[in-house]
Order: C-alpha cells, then sequence, then structure tokens
C-alpha cells in the first residue's frame, strides 16, 4: 500500500510540483488523521449498529481514550460519584431512540469515529462555531451573585430548531469560572449539522481550560470526559422534539462538583453520564458562575438562526423554549432555587433573542426562565 502510494506520487511530481505539494500534505493529513483515529477508537468489547447509521463500541471503562490525557496521568478512574444521586424516574432511552441492545456493565459507549467526524469536527472547532467568534449570539440567564457554586440543574424543552449547514442553535446550561469564561464546563441540546452531519437534536457536553483557545472540544471529540454509564451515550440523537403550541419533549440535566474529588458530574434524566475530572482545568476548584439559556452560530456570511422554538419569551410553556426546575449548588449537596435579585438576565443582540427570568412559576415548573427568538441579521 504505501509503496503503491509513493509510485503515485512520485509520478504526480512528475507531472507538477503544485499537486505534488498538495497530494503531500493532504497524506500527511490522511497519516495524521490515522493516527489520531487508532488512538480515539479502541478496540470494542462489543459492538452495536444504530438505527441512524452509526456505530457505538463498548470500551472496556478502564480503557476508554480520556484516561490516556496527559493531565490524567495518575489519574484514579471515579466509577461513582461520593454524593448521593435521585432515583432513577424517566427514560433516557425513549429520548435518546436508542434500540434495546446496550453495553454491558463495565463498559462504556462511545460512538465510533470516522475520519469524516474528525474531518468534520475539526473544521466546526476551526470555523469558530464552537464560541467565542464571530455570529455567536447569547440569551442566558447567569447567576453569579454567589461567590462558590458547585452544581447547577434544570430541565430544557427541546426543539428541532432549523439551522442551514453553517449554523448551530443550541439550548445549555453550564458552570464556568466568570464571565472571561476560560473554564467552562456546558451541557445540553444542540442543531449542528456541521458536527452530526444532519439536521436532529443531540445531547451535547462541552469544555475548555482556555476558552476554547488550545483545549476543549464536544462530546469525546477530544480526550477528557470520563465516561461512567453503560447506558447512555455523549452526542446522541434526540428522537422527539418539541412543537408550538404543541407536546413539549424535555430532559432534566445536571452539572454537579463531587466535593470530595472536585470532579464535575454530568448527569441527563436522572443518569449519571460520567464526569470532567478536576485536573482538567486551571481555574475550576469552584465556578463563579452557572447559566441557563440559548446560543447561536453561524459562519461569517450567513444570518443567525432561530434559538430555542424561534420565539420570544411570553411565559407560555409551550410557545419558547424553557429552563424550568432551577436550581444550583453553593459549595453544598443542598439545591437552591435562584431567586430574582441572584440573577441577571444576558441578551447580546435583544431584537434578534432574548432570555427572561421568571423566579418561582408555580408547583409544576417551579423557577424557571424562557429564551428564544426568530434570529435573522443580527450582526457579529
Ligand atoms: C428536523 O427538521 C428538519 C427540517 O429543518 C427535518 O428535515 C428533519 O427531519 C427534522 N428532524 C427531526 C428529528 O425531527
Ligand atoms: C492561544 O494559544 C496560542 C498558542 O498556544 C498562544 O500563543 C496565545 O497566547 C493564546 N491566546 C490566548 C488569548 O490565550
Ligand atoms: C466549603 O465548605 C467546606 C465545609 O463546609 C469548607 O471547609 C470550605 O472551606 C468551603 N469552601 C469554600 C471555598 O468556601
Amino acid at each position: 500500500m504505501i509503496n503503491i502510494l509513493f509510485l503515485f506520487m512520485c509520478l504526480v511530481e512528475g507531472i507538477t510540483g503544485r499537486i505534488f505539494d498538495t497530494m503531500q500534505s493532504t497524506l500527511m493529513e490522511d497519516l495524521e488523521i490515522e493516527k489520531e483515529l487508532k488512538l480515539i477508537n479502541k478496540a470494542p468489547v462489543k459492538t452495536i449498529y444504530t438505527k441512524f447509521g452509526y456505530i457505538l463500541d463498548c470500551i472496556d471503562i478502564n480503557n476508554q481514550p480520556s484516561l490516556d490525557h496527559p493531565l490524567l496521568k495518575n489519574h484514579k478512574l471515579q466509577k461513582y460519584p461520593s454524593f448521593r444521586t435521585s432515583k432513577k424516574t424517566s427514560s433516557t432511552k425513549a429520548i435518546l431512540g436508542i434500540q434495546k441492545d446496550e453495553c454491558p456493565i463495565g463498559t462504556v459507549p462511545i460512538k465510533r469515529t470516522t475520519k469524516d467526524d474528525l474531518i468534520r469536527g475539526k473544521s466546526y472547532f476551526n470555523n469558530g462555531l464552537i464560541d467565542h467568534m464571530h455570529g455567536n449570539h447569547y440569551a442566558e440567564v447567569i447567576s453569579g451573585y454567589f461567590p462558590y457554586y458547585n452544581g447547577v440543574h434544570g430541565t430544557s424543552s427541546i426543539y428541532n430548531v432549523s439551522v442551514t449547514n453553517d449554523q448551530s442553535s443550541c439550548s445549555v446550561m453550564y458552570v464556568r469560572n466568570g464571565p472571561d469564561s476560560t473554564n467552562y464546563i456546558g451541557m445540553g441540546w444542540h442543531v449542528a449539522p456541521e458536527l452530526y452531519n444532519d439536521y436532529a437534536p443531540h445531547v451535547y457536553i462541552v469544555w475548555t481550560n482556555d476558552n476554547f483557545n488550545n483545549t476543549g472540544c464536544f462530546n469525546l471529540l477530544c480526550m477528557g470526559f470520563v465516561l461512567t454509564t453503560h447506558v447512555n451515550y455523549v452526542g446522541g440523537r434526540i428522537t422527539d422534539s418539541s412543537t408550538y403550541e404543541g407536546d413539549i419533549f424535555k430532559m432534566t440535566l445536571s452539572i454537579t462538583q463531587d466535593l470530595e474529588t472536585k470532579n464535575w458530574w454530568l448527569n441527563m434524566q436522572d443518569e449519571m453520564l460520567g464526569y470532567f475530572p478536576a485536573s482538567l482545568f486551571s481555574d475550576l476548584n469552584y465556578a463563579g458562575e452557572v447559566g441557563w439559556g440559548g446560543r447561536t452560530s453561524t459562519s461569517l456570511s450567513s444570518p443567525s438562526p432561530p434559538m430555542g422554538s424561534g420565539v420570544f419569551p411570553d411565559n407560555v410553556y409551550n410557545h419558547a423554549s424553557y429552563f424550568t426546575h432551577v436550581s444550583f449548588q453553593i459549595n453544598s449537596t443542598e439545591r437552591l432555587e435562584p431567586e430574582t435579585y441572584t440573577v441577571k438576565t444576558f441578551n447580546d443582540k435583544p431584537d434578534c433573542f432574548f432570555a427572561e427570568y421568571y423566579g418561582f412559576l408555580d408547583e409544576e415548573f417551579r423557577y424557571s426562565l424562557q429564551f428564544g427568538g426568530p434570529g435573522g441579521n443580527c450582526g457579529d
């Protein structure tokens, strides 16, 4: 194989140097990508072929790629958080549309990364679709009133928001060190065709320790997140979404720091997904801020996609996208519900998107907020 490639390269060089240069750089990239894929895709204990066409590998929990991260050299795998977790009340499987088949206990489900995924994942990062670059807009409720946040919770309604290939739109709940957001952990759902090659909402997680300058990524596209669940997979496609004035599909999300290990645990639908180890971060011994809301991204030339359900907050639960049951923790296992004076809203383009905090609504929704808007030409 190598010889044939080499011969081919020689022949091409004979024809034109410029083609050779591109050929060579493509080959180098190919080799780099193959090398990266080998590191990412470990030998599976079992393989599941999903109905969406991609493959899930069940990897031995002690052999998962994140444990190779240079910052996790002396890391001791934590299989359970030291805090108590609530009893499972709802089914994630329905939301994620997973078939009956699941990974054996002691293994973790990881979507097999294809060459195409990796290329798309990189371009997603490089195009700045990830964060804080051109065409990123925010409509969020932020709490920075207290000094030592160690948890954030909420229930998000899910929409199949309509975006084009070079746009993405998300609902996110996060913890971060402060407004500069150098250290950040987020989770939620988003529609991001460039990342998944489809038009559907997906569960996602994201992190960085330098405001996405050199570190961080979505899901498992880079090493970092340590999976503990054998049931759910990060990046999973959501099968049911809400409709305007129709049924609401939603999911509960939690980011909770284990006060003993300082690791940040992610929970979806009362199922622990796994954690971001404390040692990944440079400044997240506790969180300076937590937040809930929506974000949109687009490439330079495109208008902004809609956010949430595409309509502005109006306090009607099946109109605008919402977070209900929002709460946080402050250096404690106790969940506190945010009174209005402890939060602020951040709407960078109020004509396009808006977030509104309602405080306590009623027993059914508890403390809630709505966010969203139609998008359009919102500028940088
Ligand atoms: C989401 O909406 C797109 C159109 O924007 C449609 O093609 C797609 O089938 C929908 N996906 C789901 C999962 O509802
Ligand atoms: C981003 O990373 C580059 C290369 O590592 C570094 O030179 C630069 O100072 C960093 N920028 C910021 C804003 O951290
Ligand atoms: C958090 O609480 C513990 C025990 O209650 C205390 O020892 C510690 O100093 C607190 N941490 C901060 C950052 O306040």
